[in-house]
């Protein structure tokens, strides 16, 4: 069963029991956003809890988070609907001049904002559209391991592709720096790296795009995980790192989806420097009928864009504090420590766990639900993918539920549920 295989709740999966919160006193929040009290999703319809199979699971798979998305982009969705006009609408230009300011004050890079297509359609969507915009003759190179759409797009739009394994080092993947194989059609970076977390150095971004460019080869840098680049890291925008001369081959895509966690509502922004390349795929997506300038999706973009800042920086102080605790817990089984995002790449024998059955194995021992590394294409084998977005509650039991591993006789915490149902 793949990671893909879940994007949508069924009914053979009912488990949106929430996981109770460690008892004790609760800490107080960092910020005036609180990531750290129990977060019930129950009766949400979340894809993520209903994968987790059993009552009591902790479900750590599917990559979105299990903490509450800002409160500008709430405040905007009611304001919006109290309005009972919900026709069609046209895309708002200060969208794109928004997305525009967004990457100046982040990450630094001068966005024009006419590269910019607001969609009303996900990530996947929009990398599977412009996909059959260039129909790549030549083969579409994925360096693996990654999170598993790229392949499947590949595959359900019949494209010829190749997958180039990653070296692992001590600091993470390593993208290649040689030549690559050609002729390529397009090379798909996932930028930071789904699954490692791995921030790749902006050389290494901008020698692909070099050899992308001397190679007619397109690049897209997906990097829905970039905004959620730890602090103390900075994240190469492809778009803007590659040379000038070579941005006409380069397409950065990304999304408030995974940065706001509002994925539930399908949105993404593309940034296309080259008018030709832009105009062809606008088309291409209107003939889906996807038109940029939809009703939630402007909505939730512009509100997160606009007013989020300040949630993201807190989200990232939590997220960086979580993967440190997951991180000196877990030891030598991480297999490249996370620098972007809340995923957690780790090595299933150095666990303990049977490389073949890990994510049962996690499942049954301690109660924690994984991503089978399998799924992340040639080399994720004998991995497991572990989301670590939770409260800080939950966090807790999960740290001591993976005492288990070391200790499988010893009983949960007597403080702790060992199978925390709805309270
Ligand atoms: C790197 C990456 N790209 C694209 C996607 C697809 O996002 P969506 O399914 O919201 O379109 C994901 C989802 O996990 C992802 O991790």
């Amino acid at each position: 069963m793949t990671e893909n295989s879940f994007q949508r709740t069924d009914d053979r999966f009912r488990n949106l029991s929430s996981v109770r919160a460690t008892p004790g006193p609760a800490p107080a929040p960092r910020s005036g956003f609180d990531f750290d009290a129990p977060f019930d999703r129950a009766g949400t319809g979340s894809s993520k809890w209903a994968r987790a199979g059993a009552p009591g699971v902790i479900p750590m798979g599917l990559a979105d988070m299990d903490l509450p998305g800002p409160p500008a982009v709430a405040e905007a969705l009611e304001r919006r609907a109290r309005h009972r006009a919900y026709g069609y609408t046209v895309c708002d230009p200060a969208g794109r001049a928004l997305v525009a300011d967004w990457y100046r004050a982040r990450h630094g890079a001068a966005v024009d904002p006419d590269w910019v297509l607001l969609l009303p359609c996900g990530p996947r969507t929009a990398l599977r559209v412009l996909l059959e915009t260039v129909r790549p003759q030549a083969p579409v190179l994925l360096p693996t391991p990654e999170w598993g759409g790229f392949a499947q797009l590949c595959r359900a739009a019949r494209l010829p592709h190749r997958e180039l394994p990653l070296d692992l080092g001590p600091d993470g993947c390593r993208l290649p720096s040689g030549p690559l194989p050609h002729p390529a059609g397009a090379l798909l970076l996932s930028n930071p790296h789904n699954p490692s977390g791995t921030v790749w150095p902006a050389d290494a971004v901008r020698g692909l795009a070099t050899w992308s460019a001397e190679n007619g080869t397109l690049l897209v840098s997906d990097e829905v995980h970039g905004d959620l680049t730890h602090p103390g890291h900075s994240h190469p925008v492809a778009v803007t790192t590659a040379d000038p001369a070579h941005r006409h081959l380069v397409v950065t895509l990304n999304s408030v989806g995974k940065t706001f966690n509002c994925s539930g509502v399908p949105s993404s922004f593309a940034l296309v420097p080259d008018p030709g390349l832009r105009a062809r795929f606008s088309e291409s997506l209107a003939g889906y009928g996807l038109w940029e300038g939809g009703l939630l999706e402007q909505t939730v973009q512009q509100a997160a864009l606009r007013e989020g800042g300040p949630w993201l920086d807190a989200l990232l102080a939590h997220l960086a504090a979580a993967r440190t605790r997951l991180t000196a817990r877990l030891g030598p089984a991480v297999r490249s420590t996370p620098r972007a995002s809340y995923l957690l790449w780790l090595d299933a024998a150095a666990l303990g766990l049977p490389p073949a059955e890990a994510r049962r194995a996690l499942l049954e021992r301690c109660g924690l639900e994984a991503s089978d590394g399998a799924d992340f294409g040639p080399g994720g084998r004998g991995s497991l993918r572990l989301n670590y977005a939770l409260p800080g509650s939950v966090l807790a039991t999960v740290l001591d539920r993976l005492e288990r591993l070391e200790h499988p006789e010893r009983p949960e915490s007597p403080s702790r549920p060992s199978r925390p149902s709805r309270p």
